[in-house]
């Protein structure tokens, strides 16, 4: 049976006795609307936890002013009903004063320094301040010993993984691989705002970003090879915030010996604004 639960002393309470028995606590945090890449992750947490927390919270914090935090699809009954397929023990869907009691601009935060302020840092001030801050906090309510997050936000993932190291908490942090539709586009709760035609053009994003990888391990030059994406992207009346080819460790610019590379893009397609990433090494 999977438990739903509002307030920090009831999961505190849940936790401690899963705790006091031993188990291994696993803990998916989303902020709802949920696809098969947030099931994956799901999918995951059973594999390595006695016991799958998930937390459904739309996190005011990082959302910029101009931003979709309003429009944000809210959809809990049909979430709990797919999270009770998956044999999770406990949603946390707590209110936003539950979490945000002081407000969100008086709440204590959480910053990591350098990897926010690039790419999606820069492009969404405030943005990994706000995931770093909830993230800590929902750490702290569920306590769990391994948290797992999508490579679909992977500089998400890397924020996370350095606060946690930083911070020497104790959690052990996993990433699934992103998961896609047939037509490659990558699942995510925004892809619901998209009309058909948009839709249809969506798809671009990945399929230039597969050819920028191909290009790059057939040795073209990556400068070349990124403005050819963008601007494709471009033509097709995309509004690309950046396309770039970064070392996945830490996202910096690659120097020579870097193996271990990424490709990544934002771009906006209307209103709706898309990302998207492909891991890749050389040999
Ligand atoms: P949300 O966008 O709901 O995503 C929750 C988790 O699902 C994240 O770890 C994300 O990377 C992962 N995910 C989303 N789409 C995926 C896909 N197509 N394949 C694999 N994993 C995917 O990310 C957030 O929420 C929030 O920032 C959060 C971490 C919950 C903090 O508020």
């Amino acid at each position: 049976m999977t438990k739903i639960l509002r307030t920090i002393d009831e999961v505190h309470q849940q936790v401690n006795l899963w705790k006091q028995a031993g188990e291994r606590i696993a803990f998916v945090p989303t902020m709802g609307n949920l696809h098969a890449g947030h099931l994956a992750l799901v999918e995951a947490a059973a594999k390595t936890g006695d016991r799958v927390v998930v937390s459904i919270f739309v996190n005011p914090m990082q959302f910029g002013e101009n931003e979709d935090l309003d429009q944000y699809p809210r959809t809990l009954e049909e979430d709990v009903g797919k999270l009770s397929r998956y044999n999770v023990d406990l949603v946390f869907a707590p209110m936003v004063s539950e979490i945000y009691p002081e407000s969100v601009d008086n709440a204590t935060t959480v910053e990591v320094p350098k990897l926010s302020g690039i790419l999606e840092g820069e492009c969404r001030p405030g943005f990994f301040k706000g995931v770093a801050t909830v993230v800590n906090k929902l750490f702290n309510i569920v306590q769990p010993d391994v948290a797992i997050f999508g490579e679909k936000d992977f500089q998400q993932l890397l924020v996370i993984k350095q606060m946690v190291s930083d911070l020497a908490m104790p959690v052990e942090i996993q990433s699934v691989a992103t998961r896609r539709e047939p037509d490659g586009l990558a699942m995510s709760s925004r892809n619901g705002y998209l009309n058909d035609e948009e839709r249809v053009l969506a798809t671009l994003i990945h399929a230039c970003l597969e050819k920028l990888v191909e290009a790059v391990l057939a040795g073209e030059n990556p400068a070349f090879a990124v403005g050819h994406a963008s601007h494709e992207l471009d033509e097709q009346g995309f509004l690309v915030d950046y396309v770039v080819v970064r070392r996945q460790h830490d996202l910096a610019v690659p120097e020579q010996d870097d193996r271990a590379l990424i490709v990544l893009a934002a771009a906006r397609l209307g209103s709706v604004r898309l990302i998207d990433n492909i891991p890749f090494t050389l040999s």
